[in-house]
């Protein structure tokens, strides 16, 4: 899908995208997906989750020696979080583009986290840093059957060949 023009050779991809607690408690929701929508990627999962400890451990379990582990496993447990996965060409670079720098104080203005936060440990949202990170985090959050292949009737107005 998507092959033709001169991006042509970046891959359709799939993106892991979840708005953190802080950003659930702040109804940022809506305005987050609509950043992803209107730039045309596709939804095909969404879901509201409570954590878990073992979810929350899993999912940063590269960070597990890092001095904050435990107060990002305790602030990810805390209220839900709204996990989806994205689609489209070259979601998972461009989905951490559009989302900024790790610091909110770092993003640059235009990004969520630029336009939304301070706090690194309140940084809205997270993105896959990796389309092998986002295979992994979509495999851990969302059974298969819950990620759904469908076609948008816009697409050959987003994509030059679709
Ligand atoms: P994320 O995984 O949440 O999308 O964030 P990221 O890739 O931009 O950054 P990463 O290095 O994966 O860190 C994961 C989350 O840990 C918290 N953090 N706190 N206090 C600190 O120095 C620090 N560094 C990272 C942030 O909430 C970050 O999003
Ligand atoms: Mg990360």
């Amino acid at each position: 899908m998507a092959d033709g023009g001169f991006f042509g050779w970046i891959s359709m991809e799939r993106t892991f995208i979840a708005i953190k607690p802080d950003g659930v408690q702040r109804g940022l929701v809506g305005e987050i997906l609509q950043r992803f929508e209107r730039r045309g990627y596709k939804i095909v999962a969404l879901k509201c989750v409570q954590v878990s400890e073992e979810l929350a451990k899993s999912h940063y379990a590269d960070l597990s020696e890092r001095p904050f582990f435990p107060g990002l496993v305790a602030f990810i447990t805390s209220s839900p979080v709204v996990a989806i996965v994205l689609e489209g060409k070259d979601a998972v670079a461009t989905g951490r583009t559009m989302i900024g720098a790790t610091n909110p104080l770092s993003s640059a203005p235009g990004t969520i986290r630029g336009d939304y936060g301070i706090d690194v440990g309140r940084n809205i949202i997270h993105g896959s840093d990796s389309v092998a990170s986002a295979e992994r985090e979509i495999a851990l959050w969302f059974a298969p059957s819950e990620v759904i292949d469908w076609q948008a009737n816009q697409a050959k107005w987003i994509y030059e060949k679709v």
